[in-house]
């Protein structure tokens, strides 16, 4: 018999990742439609290769008609709400570009240093308290950090840019934003990412920021994106806020959950700790990808049918929502042996946590790699033990698999 299963039940997500549903449907029904309270409903495709077939195919499932957001909407807010991620090639594949020199392989192992730095700093401050909150003292920070060196966001406006992405990807938790979702205030923000004011404040904080480098330009991604490069003309007014709110919110959020889920995960797995601790760094690699596998820090990301399609004998009609369930298709065990243990020496491990198969691949995997790695690594090297010590308060979203508050002992033996 089927579960319960409905996956916009946000308080469920907020308990809880819901595996179980996610098994069932892998099993039962990998095209699978899921009705909205608010909305047209959506299929949800839990199966890995689906996952990956769907996300390839920008022909048949596009972005062009909001990726990130579930909400049916209006011609008139997705104009104004368009980023590159809403966006199929060649128009996604000219903005991305733009990027391209920040984020590749090479260019972020030239940052190894400044994380590490940063991570010593951040531990340094962390670790004497011996208890304290994981998400607020240590995962939360280092991601932002590093962002707002590569972007030239000032220091002391890092606080700042936290807030605005805590309020904007949190907003199904009355504990985070005032301006719920589906709610009826959240009308008067329909023109903007996420239903959100934060996102106002956002583009307001960008152009300031823009406008300073405009005038005088420094060696960081914002004065890059304002004055252009070779083969990149400049990025300016709404094209530039959409892709600076756009990296503040992918870039920072993101990496923070992997940081703090997987420290949770590490303490519930205390032989898996100890694995990562007596690895010398060598298998640091493999721990990395079984912590982003695992904890899945973003749960999908939506397309729209172009054309009416069949999949697994289900119709799929032209203008349907399909969500691919990244989730569920990190657990599918027709690729992963026991996909429900962490294994952090796990050999093969095609996971699906930056998307994968199409053009959208999340561009910052080689930083949020090396920002874990490091996180990791120095923790490796100064904690023997870890415990989770209070009641740890996740995120209200079935988008964002996040932790506000987690409680950790960190000791040296
Ligand atoms: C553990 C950390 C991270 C996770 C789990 C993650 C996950 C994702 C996912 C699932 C996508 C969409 C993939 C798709 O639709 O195929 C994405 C896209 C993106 N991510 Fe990440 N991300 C992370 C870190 C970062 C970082 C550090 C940055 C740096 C700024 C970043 C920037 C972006 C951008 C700009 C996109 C849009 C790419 C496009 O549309 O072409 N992400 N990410």
């Amino acid at each position: 018999m089927s579960p319960p299963i409905d996956l916009t039940d946000q308080d469920e997500f907020q308990r809880r990742v819901p595996h179980d549903w996610f098994t069932w449907l892998r099993e039962n029904a990998p095209v699978h439609w899921n009705p909205e309270p608010n909305g047209r409903g959506f299929w949800a495709i839990t199966r890995h290769q689906d996952v990956v077939a769907v996300s390839r195919d920008t022909d048949t499932f596009s972005s062009e008609i909001g990726a990130s957001a579930l909400e049916d909407l209006e011609p008139d807010a997705l104009e104004a709400r368009k980023s590159m991620i809403d966006m199929d090639p060649p128009g996604h594949t000219a903005l991305r570009r733009r990027l391209t020199p920040e984020f590749t392989r090479r260019a972020v192992a030239d940052y190894e240093l400044r994380v590490r730095h940063t991570v010593h700093e951040v531990l340094d401050a962390a670790l004497p308290k011996v208890e304290f909150d994981f998400v607020h003292d240590v995962a939360a920070t280092i991601p932002i950090r590093v962002l707002c060196d590569i972007l030239g966001v000032p220091a002391g406006d890092q606080k700042l840019l936290i807030d605005l992405g805590d309020r904007m990807f949190g907003n199904t938790d009355p504990d985070i934003t005032d301006v719920l979702l589906d709610s009826e205030a959240s009308d008067r923000f329909r023109l903007l990412p996420f239903r959100s004011p934060a996102a106002a404040e956002m583009f307001e904080y960008g152009r300031w920021l823009a406008a300073q480098r405009l005038d005088a330009p420094r060696d960081d991604l914002v004065s890059h994106l304002v004055h252009g490069r070779a083969g990149a003309p400049p990025l300016r007014d709404r094209d530039f806020d959409a892709m600076f709110l756009l990296l503040v919110v992918a870039g920072n959020e993101t990496t923070r959950s992997a940081l703090a889920l997987g420290i949770q995960a590490f303490a519930e797995h205390p032989a898996a700790w100890e694995r990562v601790r007596e690895s010398g760094g060598h298998e640091l690699p493999l721990a990395v990808e079984e912590l982003l596998r695992y904890t899945t820090p973003l749960h999908h990301f939506r397309r729209t049918a172009t054309r009416d399609v069949v999949l697994h004998d289900t119709q799929i009609a032209e203008g349907d929502k399909v969500v691919v369930w990244f989730t569920a298709a990190n657990r599918d065990d027709a690729v992963f042996d026991r996909p429900d243990e962490l294994d952090v020496t796990r050999a093969s491990n095609p996971h699906t946590s930056f998307g994968r198969g199409g053009p959208h691949r999340c561009i910052g995997e080689h930083l949020a790699r090396l920002e874990i790695a490091v996180t990791l690594d120095e923790l490796r090297r100064r904690v023997g033990r870890i415990e989770v010590v209070g009641e740890p308060v996740r995120v209200r979203s079935n988008f964002t698999n996040a932790l506000r508050v987690l409680p950790v002992a960190a000791r040296n033996s």
